[in-house]
Protein backbone atom coordinates (compact mmCIF):
# COMPACT_ATOMS: atom_id res chain seq x y z
CA UNK A 1 0.00 0.00 0.00
CA UNK A 2 1.72 3.23 -1.00
CA UNK A 3 1.84 6.39 1.26
CA UNK A 4 2.99 9.62 0.88
CA UNK A 5 6.18 10.31 3.74
CA UNK A 6 6.25 14.32 3.75
CA UNK A 7 8.60 16.66 5.46
CA UNK A 8 7.07 20.33 6.23
CA UNK A 9 8.56 23.82 6.22
CA UNK A 10 9.65 24.15 2.73
CA UNK A 11 8.41 26.96 0.47
CA UNK A 12 7.43 26.34 -2.67
CA UNK A 13 9.45 27.41 -5.16
CA UNK A 14 9.20 26.82 -9.30
CA UNK A 15 7.23 25.58 -12.20
CA UNK A 16 4.42 23.30 -12.58
CA UNK A 17 2.51 22.04 -15.47
CA UNK A 18 -1.01 22.34 -14.83
CA UNK A 19 -2.40 19.93 -17.67
CA UNK A 20 -5.97 19.32 -18.61
CA UNK A 21 -9.04 19.02 -16.10
CA UNK A 22 -9.75 15.65 -14.80
CA UNK A 23 -13.43 16.63 -14.96
CA UNK A 24 -13.42 17.91 -18.83
CA UNK A 25 -11.31 14.46 -20.43
CA UNK A 26 -13.82 12.35 -18.83
CA UNK A 27 -16.94 13.17 -20.71
CA UNK A 28 -14.91 14.54 -23.54
CA UNK A 29 -13.81 10.66 -23.68
CA UNK A 30 -17.54 9.64 -23.99
CA UNK A 31 -18.04 11.86 -26.09
CA UNK A 32 -15.74 9.77 -28.56
CA UNK A 33 -18.64 6.97 -28.89
CA UNK A 34 -20.82 9.41 -30.27
CA UNK A 35 -18.82 9.12 -34.01
CA UNK A 36 -17.21 6.77 -36.08
CA UNK A 37 -14.34 8.89 -36.54
CA UNK A 38 -11.30 9.77 -34.77
CA UNK A 39 -11.50 12.10 -31.37
CA UNK A 40 -7.86 13.55 -30.06
CA UNK A 41 -8.18 15.01 -26.90
CA UNK A 42 -4.80 17.37 -26.30
CA UNK A 43 -2.93 18.35 -23.18
CA UNK A 44 -4.44 15.20 -21.27
CA UNK A 45 -2.87 13.26 -18.18
CA UNK A 46 -3.16 9.51 -17.53
CA UNK A 47 -4.57 9.77 -14.09
CA UNK A 48 -6.15 6.63 -12.48
CA UNK A 49 -9.56 7.78 -13.16
CA UNK A 50 -8.99 8.50 -16.97
CA UNK A 51 -7.34 4.50 -17.26
CA UNK A 52 -10.35 3.36 -15.87
CA UNK A 53 -12.47 4.72 -18.27
CA UNK A 54 -10.13 4.25 -21.18
CA UNK A 55 -10.66 0.22 -20.07
CA UNK A 56 -14.42 0.67 -20.55
CA UNK A 57 -14.38 2.59 -23.88
CA UNK A 58 -11.89 -0.11 -24.91
CA UNK A 59 -14.52 -2.89 -23.68
CA UNK A 60 -17.34 -1.68 -25.68
CA UNK A 61 -14.85 -2.02 -28.65
CA UNK A 62 -13.57 1.59 -28.90
CA UNK A 63 -9.62 1.65 -30.21
CA UNK A 64 -7.17 3.78 -28.47
CA UNK A 65 -4.50 5.81 -29.17
CA UNK A 66 -1.86 6.57 -26.37
CA UNK A 67 0.35 9.32 -26.53
CA UNK A 68 1.88 10.93 -23.77
CA UNK A 69 -0.18 14.20 -23.73
CA UNK A 70 -2.77 13.13 -26.23
CA UNK A 71 -5.22 10.27 -26.47
CA UNK A 72 -7.04 9.40 -29.73
CA UNK A 73 -10.32 7.43 -29.39
CA UNK A 74 -12.27 5.82 -32.30
CA UNK A 75 -15.27 4.25 -32.05
CA UNK A 76 -15.82 2.93 -35.52
CA UNK A 77 -17.21 -0.63 -34.42
CA UNK A 78 -18.95 -1.05 -30.86
CA UNK A 79 -19.07 -4.41 -29.81
CA UNK A 80 -21.29 -4.02 -26.81
CA UNK A 81 -23.60 -1.96 -24.99
CA UNK A 82 -22.71 -2.99 -21.66
CA UNK A 83 -21.04 -0.46 -19.18
CA UNK A 84 -19.94 -3.47 -15.96
CA UNK A 85 -20.09 -2.68 -12.34
CA UNK A 86 -16.50 -3.40 -12.09
CA UNK A 87 -15.69 0.06 -14.01
CA UNK A 88 -18.69 2.21 -12.98
CA UNK A 89 -18.05 1.26 -9.19
CA UNK A 90 -14.94 2.00 -9.61
CA UNK A 91 -15.41 5.25 -11.26
CA UNK A 92 -18.89 6.67 -11.40
CA UNK A 93 -18.11 9.03 -14.38
CA UNK A 94 -18.32 6.01 -16.37
CA UNK A 95 -21.43 6.35 -16.04
CA UNK A 96 -21.61 8.97 -18.31
CA UNK A 97 -21.52 6.24 -21.31
CA UNK A 98 -25.18 5.96 -21.14
CA UNK A 99 -26.41 9.28 -22.82
CA UNK A 100 -23.64 8.63 -26.25
CA UNK A 101 -24.53 4.84 -25.89
CA UNK A 102 -28.39 5.08 -26.01
CA UNK A 103 -27.72 8.62 -28.80
CA UNK A 104 -25.93 6.28 -30.94
CA UNK A 105 -27.26 2.42 -30.47
CA UNK A 106 -30.61 3.09 -29.53
CA UNK A 107 -29.97 0.60 -25.96
CA UNK A 108 -27.89 0.49 -23.19
CA UNK A 109 -27.15 -1.37 -20.12
CA UNK A 110 -25.30 0.42 -17.72
CA UNK A 111 -24.68 -0.34 -14.24
CA UNK A 112 -25.75 2.25 -11.54
CA UNK A 113 -23.17 3.94 -10.01
CA UNK A 114 -23.32 3.39 -6.12
CA UNK A 115 -22.53 6.23 -3.69
CA UNK A 116 -19.51 6.45 -2.82
CA UNK A 117 -17.15 8.32 0.33
CA UNK A 118 -18.71 11.83 -0.28
CA UNK A 119 -22.10 10.74 -1.02
CA UNK A 120 -25.27 8.59 -2.07
CA UNK A 121 -25.04 10.34 -5.64
CA UNK A 122 -28.49 9.28 -6.69
CA UNK A 123 -28.55 9.41 -10.87
CA UNK A 124 -32.43 10.74 -10.40
CA UNK A 125 -32.11 13.74 -12.72
CA UNK A 126 -30.29 11.79 -14.99
CA UNK A 127 -32.64 9.30 -15.72
CA UNK A 128 -35.71 11.52 -15.55
CA UNK A 129 -34.41 13.61 -18.42
CA UNK A 130 -33.80 10.64 -21.10
CA UNK A 131 -37.42 9.18 -19.60
CA UNK A 132 -38.29 12.61 -21.02
CA UNK A 133 -36.46 12.33 -24.47
CA UNK A 134 -38.50 8.50 -25.12
CA UNK A 135 -36.27 5.77 -23.58
CA UNK A 136 -37.85 3.29 -21.90
CA UNK A 137 -35.83 2.69 -18.34
CA UNK A 138 -36.01 0.02 -16.00
CA UNK A 139 -33.78 -1.22 -13.15
CA UNK A 140 -32.25 -4.80 -13.74
CA UNK A 141 -30.23 -6.47 -11.21
CA UNK A 142 -27.84 -3.14 -9.77
CA UNK A 143 -28.35 -1.98 -14.22
CA UNK A 144 -29.82 0.52 -16.03
CA UNK A 145 -31.38 -0.95 -19.24
CA UNK A 146 -32.62 1.77 -21.44
CA UNK A 147 -33.74 1.39 -24.80
CA UNK A 148 -35.46 3.60 -27.42
CA UNK A 149 -34.76 6.37 -29.84
CA UNK A 150 -34.64 9.55 -28.78
CA UNK A 151 -36.64 12.94 -29.46
CA UNK A 152 -35.83 16.30 -28.54
CA UNK A 153 -37.82 17.41 -25.28
CA UNK A 154 -37.97 20.53 -22.89
CA UNK A 155 -35.74 19.48 -20.17
CA UNK A 156 -35.74 21.56 -16.79
CA UNK A 157 -33.12 19.85 -14.00
CA UNK A 158 -35.13 20.35 -10.69
CA UNK A 159 -30.93 20.53 -9.03
CA UNK A 160 -27.75 21.83 -11.11
CA UNK A 161 -26.27 18.55 -11.70
CA UNK A 162 -22.90 18.69 -14.09
CA UNK A 163 -23.08 14.83 -14.95
CA UNK A 164 -26.61 14.77 -15.43
CA UNK A 165 -26.23 18.17 -17.93
CA UNK A 166 -23.03 15.73 -19.48
CA UNK A 167 -24.86 12.60 -19.71
CA UNK A 168 -28.17 14.88 -20.90
CA UNK A 169 -25.82 17.20 -23.76
CA UNK A 170 -24.17 13.70 -24.77
CA UNK A 171 -27.69 12.40 -25.50
CA UNK A 172 -29.23 15.01 -27.30
CA UNK A 173 -26.69 16.01 -30.50
CA UNK A 174 -27.80 13.00 -32.05
CA UNK A 175 -31.80 13.14 -30.93
CA UNK A 176 -34.06 13.74 -33.80
CA UNK A 177 -35.68 17.37 -32.96
CA UNK A 178 -34.78 19.77 -30.25
CA UNK A 179 -33.86 19.60 -26.64
CA UNK A 180 -33.69 22.37 -24.27
CA UNK A 181 -31.73 21.77 -21.10
CA UNK A 182 -33.53 24.52 -18.48
CA UNK A 183 -31.20 25.02 -15.05
CA UNK A 184 -28.39 23.42 -16.72
CA UNK A 185 -24.39 23.03 -15.06
CA UNK A 186 -21.90 25.60 -16.12
CA UNK A 187 -18.77 24.34 -14.86
CA UNK A 188 -16.23 25.15 -17.32
CA UNK A 189 -15.85 21.43 -18.34
CA UNK A 190 -19.45 21.24 -19.19
CA UNK A 191 -18.53 24.66 -21.23
CA UNK A 192 -15.74 22.28 -23.48
CA UNK A 193 -17.86 19.97 -23.77
CA UNK A 194 -20.34 21.25 -25.39
CA UNK A 195 -17.87 23.16 -27.41
CA UNK A 196 -16.25 19.81 -28.51
CA UNK A 197 -19.06 18.85 -29.44
CA UNK A 198 -20.11 22.05 -31.47
CA UNK A 199 -16.78 21.89 -33.49
CA UNK A 200 -17.61 17.90 -33.84
CA UNK A 201 -20.79 19.31 -35.42
CA UNK A 202 -23.53 19.46 -33.02
CA UNK A 203 -26.16 22.47 -32.85
CA UNK A 204 -25.75 23.88 -29.74
CA UNK A 205 -26.65 27.20 -28.41
CA UNK A 206 -26.41 29.12 -25.27
CA UNK A 207 -23.27 27.36 -24.36
CA UNK A 208 -21.83 28.96 -20.95
CA UNK A 209 -25.20 29.70 -19.91
CA UNK A 210 -27.86 27.92 -17.47
CA UNK A 211 -29.97 27.01 -20.99
CA UNK A 212 -28.87 24.97 -23.68
CA UNK A 213 -30.77 24.59 -26.88
CA UNK A 214 -29.22 21.34 -29.08
CA UNK A 215 -30.56 20.53 -32.11
CA UNK A 216 -30.05 16.95 -33.13
CA UNK A 217 -28.03 16.34 -36.01
CA UNK A 218 -27.84 13.10 -37.86
CA UNK A 219 -24.29 12.03 -37.01
CA UNK A 220 -21.16 13.75 -36.08
CA UNK A 221 -17.24 14.14 -37.15
CA UNK A 222 -14.03 13.73 -35.42
CA UNK A 223 -12.26 16.18 -34.05
CA UNK A 224 -8.86 17.04 -32.53
CA UNK A 225 -9.71 19.44 -29.48
CA UNK A 226 -7.48 20.55 -26.68
CA UNK A 227 -9.25 20.08 -23.48
CA UNK A 228 -9.74 23.15 -20.40
CA UNK A 229 -6.86 23.18 -17.61
CA UNK A 230 -7.55 22.02 -14.52
CA UNK A 231 -8.76 24.59 -12.58
CA UNK A 232 -9.25 22.43 -9.29
CA UNK A 233 -5.28 21.11 -9.93
CA UNK A 234 -3.89 25.31 -10.38
CA UNK A 235 -6.48 25.61 -6.77
CA UNK A 236 -4.59 22.71 -5.22
CA UNK A 237 -1.00 24.83 -6.17
CA UNK A 238 -2.06 27.98 -5.42
CA UNK A 239 -3.04 27.05 -1.96
CA UNK A 240 0.22 25.19 -1.46
CA UNK A 241 1.89 27.95 -2.12
CA UNK A 242 -0.14 30.15 0.18
CA UNK A 243 0.35 27.86 3.17
CA UNK A 244 4.28 27.48 2.47
CA UNK A 245 4.35 31.12 1.59
CA UNK A 246 6.49 30.49 -1.89
CA UNK A 247 6.32 31.81 -5.48
CA UNK A 248 5.09 29.24 -8.20
CA UNK A 249 4.72 29.73 -12.01
CA UNK A 250 1.10 27.52 -12.70
CA UNK A 251 2.43 27.06 -16.51
CA UNK A 252 -1.18 26.37 -18.61
CA UNK A 253 -3.51 27.59 -15.84
CA UNK A 254 -6.25 29.52 -16.15
CA UNK A 255 -7.32 32.28 -13.52
CA UNK A 256 -10.57 33.54 -14.80
CA UNK A 257 -11.47 29.74 -14.34
CA UNK A 258 -10.93 29.90 -10.61
CA UNK A 259 -12.30 33.24 -9.87
CA UNK A 260 -13.75 32.37 -6.39
CA UNK A 261 -10.53 30.97 -4.95
CA UNK A 262 -8.62 34.12 -6.07
CA UNK A 263 -11.78 36.09 -4.22
CA UNK A 264 -10.63 34.23 -0.55
CA UNK A 265 -7.27 34.26 -1.33
CA UNK A 266 -7.03 37.97 -1.62
CA UNK A 267 -6.92 39.31 2.01
CA UNK A 268 -4.17 37.12 2.55
CA UNK A 269 -1.66 39.55 0.56
CA UNK A 270 -1.64 36.64 -1.97
CA UNK A 271 -0.68 37.73 -5.63
CA UNK A 272 -2.16 36.06 -8.31
CA UNK A 273 -1.40 37.20 -11.94
CA UNK A 274 -2.47 35.51 -15.31
CA UNK A 275 0.38 35.67 -17.82
CA UNK A 276 0.07 34.55 -21.40
CA UNK A 277 0.85 31.25 -20.72
CA UNK A 278 0.00 30.71 -16.72
CA UNK A 279 -0.70 31.87 -13.44
CA UNK A 280 2.00 33.25 -10.97
CA UNK A 281 0.81 32.68 -7.52
CA UNK A 282 3.66 34.84 -5.16
CA UNK A 283 2.55 34.08 -1.18
CA UNK A 284 5.99 34.96 0.08
CA UNK A 285 4.75 37.87 1.88
CA UNK A 286 1.41 36.54 2.74
CA UNK A 287 -0.43 37.09 5.72
CA UNK A 288 -3.20 34.30 5.86
CA UNK A 289 -6.30 35.57 6.99
CA UNK A 290 -9.63 33.54 7.85
CA UNK A 291 -12.70 34.08 5.04
CA UNK A 292 -15.74 32.32 5.14
CA UNK A 293 -16.14 29.38 2.68
CA UNK A 294 -19.53 28.54 1.29
CA UNK A 295 -19.38 26.20 -1.70
CA UNK A 296 -22.24 26.05 -4.32
CA UNK A 297 -22.25 25.38 -8.27
CA UNK A 298 -20.27 27.64 -10.89
CA UNK A 299 -19.28 30.23 -10.77
CA UNK A 300 -19.47 30.46 -6.73
CA UNK A 301 -16.74 28.56 -4.52
CA UNK A 302 -15.93 25.11 -6.06
CA UNK A 303 -16.66 21.96 -3.74
CA UNK A 304 -13.54 20.01 -5.25
CA UNK A 305 -12.00 23.21 -3.23
CA UNK A 306 -13.48 23.27 -0.05
CA UNK A 307 -11.07 20.51 1.74
CA UNK A 308 -8.23 22.36 0.51
CA UNK A 309 -9.72 25.74 1.92
CA UNK A 310 -9.93 24.01 5.60
CA UNK A 311 -6.62 23.20 5.74
CA UNK A 312 -5.47 26.86 4.57
CA UNK A 313 -7.92 27.79 7.62
CA UNK A 314 -5.94 25.70 10.03
CA UNK A 315 -3.04 27.89 9.37
CA UNK A 316 -4.72 31.40 9.13
CA UNK A 317 -4.99 33.93 11.94
CA UNK A 318 -8.64 34.31 12.97
CA UNK A 319 -11.70 32.11 12.28
CA UNK A 320 -14.32 31.39 10.26
CA UNK A 321 -17.09 29.34 8.77
CA UNK A 322 -16.66 26.65 6.49
CA UNK A 323 -20.33 25.23 4.53
CA UNK A 324 -21.10 22.11 2.26
CA UNK A 325 -23.65 22.97 0.07
CA UNK A 326 -23.37 20.50 -2.72
CA UNK A 327 -22.78 17.03 -0.39
CA UNK A 328 -23.28 15.71 2.08
CA UNK A 329 -20.26 13.91 3.29
CA UNK A 330 -17.68 15.55 2.26
CA UNK A 331 -16.04 16.06 5.73
CA UNK A 332 -14.03 13.65 6.90
CA UNK A 333 -10.68 14.63 6.15
CA UNK A 334 -11.67 16.96 9.24
CA UNK A 335 -10.82 14.62 11.74
CA UNK A 336 -7.31 13.83 10.34
CA UNK A 337 -6.54 17.76 10.01
CA UNK A 338 -7.66 17.76 13.65
CA UNK A 339 -4.92 14.80 14.69
CA UNK A 340 -2.51 17.33 13.48
CA UNK A 341 -3.39 19.78 15.45
CA UNK A 342 -6.49 21.70 13.36
CA UNK A 343 -9.20 23.54 15.88
CA UNK A 344 -12.14 22.73 14.16
CA UNK A 345 -15.71 22.94 15.28
CA UNK A 346 -18.42 20.60 13.69
CA UNK A 347 -21.42 22.58 13.75
CA UNK A 348 -23.62 20.52 11.31
CA UNK A 349 -23.80 18.30 9.13
CA UNK A 350 -22.96 20.12 6.47
CA UNK A 351 -20.43 23.06 8.43
CA UNK A 352 -17.78 23.23 10.47
CA UNK A 353 -15.86 26.24 12.37
CA UNK A 354 -12.51 26.44 12.09
CA UNK A 355 -10.51 28.17 14.19
CA UNK A 356 -6.84 29.34 12.99
CA UNK A 357 -3.54 28.26 14.86
CA UNK A 358 -0.77 29.19 12.36
CA UNK A 359 0.60 25.57 13.05
CA UNK A 360 -0.08 21.97 12.17
CA UNK A 361 1.69 18.95 13.84
CA UNK A 362 3.12 16.56 11.55
CA UNK A 363 1.15 13.31 11.87
CA UNK A 364 0.49 9.63 10.39
CA UNK A 365 -3.26 10.51 8.53
CA UNK A 366 -5.37 8.45 6.10
CA UNK A 367 -6.98 9.84 2.93
CA UNK A 368 -11.10 8.65 2.48
CA UNK A 369 -11.65 10.49 -1.28
CA UNK A 370 -9.71 12.49 -3.46
CA UNK A 371 -9.74 15.97 -2.27
CA UNK A 372 -10.06 15.43 1.04
CA UNK A 373 -6.81 13.19 1.06
CA UNK A 374 -4.83 16.21 -1.49
CA UNK A 375 -6.26 18.41 1.80
CA UNK A 376 -3.93 16.70 3.81
CA UNK A 377 -0.90 16.31 1.60
CA UNK A 378 -1.34 20.04 1.87
CA UNK A 379 -1.11 20.06 5.75
CA UNK A 380 1.92 18.55 5.66
CA UNK A 381 3.93 20.53 3.19
CA UNK A 382 3.09 23.34 5.75
CA UNK A 383 3.40 21.26 9.34
CA UNK A 384 6.10 20.98 11.67
CA UNK A 385 7.46 17.62 11.41
CA UNK A 386 6.70 14.59 9.61
CA UNK A 387 3.83 13.28 7.83
CA UNK A 388 2.47 10.40 6.48
CA UNK A 389 -0.61 10.30 4.48
CA UNK A 390 -2.15 6.59 3.57
CA UNK A 391 -4.40 5.17 1.02
CA UNK A 392 -3.16 7.44 -1.69
CA UNK A 393 -4.58 5.77 -4.38
CA UNK A 394 -7.60 8.05 -3.84
CA UNK A 395 -5.46 11.06 -4.33
CA UNK A 396 -4.01 9.13 -7.79
CA UNK A 397 -7.21 9.36 -9.31
CA UNK A 398 -7.28 13.38 -9.85
CA UNK A 399 -3.63 14.25 -9.34
CA UNK A 400 -0.77 12.69 -11.72
CA UNK A 401 2.31 12.36 -9.77
CA UNK A 402 2.16 14.88 -7.31
CA UNK A 403 4.86 13.86 -5.32
CA UNK A 404 7.13 14.36 -8.18
CA UNK A 405 5.61 17.92 -9.13
CA UNK A 406 5.87 18.82 -5.27
CA UNK A 407 9.41 17.69 -5.49
CA UNK A 408 10.60 19.77 -8.15
CA UNK A 409 8.85 22.72 -6.52
CA UNK A 410 10.79 22.38 -3.43
CA UNK A 411 8.70 19.94 -1.05
CA UNK A 412 10.34 16.93 1.12
CA UNK A 413 7.95 14.57 -0.34
CA UNK A 414 8.32 10.93 -1.16
CA UNK A 415 6.22 7.71 -2.26
CA UNK A 416 6.55 4.94 -0.04
CA UNK A 417 5.25 1.56 0.13
CA UNK A 418 4.07 0.56 3.68
CA UNK A 419 2.61 -2.53 5.25
CA UNK A 420 -1.18 -2.95 4.70
C1 LIG B 1 -19.06 16.37 -10.78
O1 LIG B 1 -19.68 15.31 -10.07
C2 LIG B 1 -17.57 16.25 -10.50
N1 LIG B 1 -17.06 14.97 -10.98
C3 LIG B 1 -17.32 16.37 -9.00
O2 LIG B 1 -15.91 16.33 -8.80
C4 LIG B 1 -17.84 17.72 -8.53
O3 LIG B 1 -17.66 17.82 -7.12
C5 LIG B 1 -19.34 17.83 -8.87
O4 LIG B 1 -19.53 17.64 -10.29
C6 LIG B 1 -19.91 19.20 -8.50
O5 LIG B 1 -19.22 20.20 -9.15
C7 LIG B 1 -16.71 14.85 -12.29
O6 LIG B 1 -16.84 15.79 -13.06
C8 LIG B 1 -16.15 13.53 -12.72
P1 LIG B 1 -23.41 16.67 -9.59
P2 LIG B 1 -21.24 14.96 -10.34
O7 LIG B 1 -24.25 15.76 -10.40
O8 LIG B 1 -21.56 15.25 -11.73
C9 LIG B 1 -26.97 15.60 -6.60
C10 LIG B 1 -13.88 15.54 -7.90
O9 LIG B 1 -13.41 15.59 -6.75
N2 LIG B 1 -27.57 14.81 -7.70
O10 LIG B 1 -23.24 18.08 -10.03
O11 LIG B 1 -21.49 13.60 -9.80
C11 LIG B 1 -25.65 14.98 -6.13
O12 LIG B 1 -25.88 13.95 -5.19
C12 LIG B 1 -15.35 15.21 -8.09
O13 LIG B 1 -13.23 15.76 -8.96
C13 LIG B 1 -28.83 14.26 -7.49
O14 LIG B 1 -29.43 14.40 -6.42
O15 LIG B 1 -21.95 16.04 -9.39
C14 LIG B 1 -24.96 16.17 -5.51
O16 LIG B 1 -25.43 16.36 -4.19
C15 LIG B 1 -16.07 14.93 -6.78
N3 LIG B 1 -29.39 13.51 -8.49
C16 LIG B 1 -25.42 17.35 -6.38
O17 LIG B 1 -26.60 16.88 -7.08
C17 LIG B 1 -28.77 13.33 -9.70
O18 LIG B 1 -29.34 12.65 -10.58
C18 LIG B 1 -24.39 17.79 -7.43
O19 LIG B 1 -23.94 16.62 -8.08
C19 LIG B 1 -27.49 13.91 -9.89
C20 LIG B 1 -26.91 14.66 -8.88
Amino acid sequence: MYAFKIKGGHPLKGTVMIKGAKNAILPLMCAALLTKEPVQLNNISYLSDVQTLLALLKSLGCQADEQPDSLTLKAETLTSTTASYDFVSKMRASFWVLGPLLARCGEARVSLPGGCAIGARPVDIYLEALEKMGARITIENGYIVAKGQLKGADIYFRRISVGATHNTLLAAVLASGTTILRNAAIEPEVTDLALMLQKMGADIQGIGTHTLTIKGVSQLDGVCYRVVPDRIEAATFAIAAAITKGKIFMQGARLDLMMAVVDLLQPSHILLTQTEDGVWVDAEQALLTAVPVKTAEYPAFPTDDQALMTTFLCLASGEALVSESIFENRFMHIPELRRMGGTIIDVNNHSVYICGKKKLSGATVTASDLRGGVSLVLAGLAAEGETIVKRIYHIERGYFELDKKLRALGADITKIDIPL
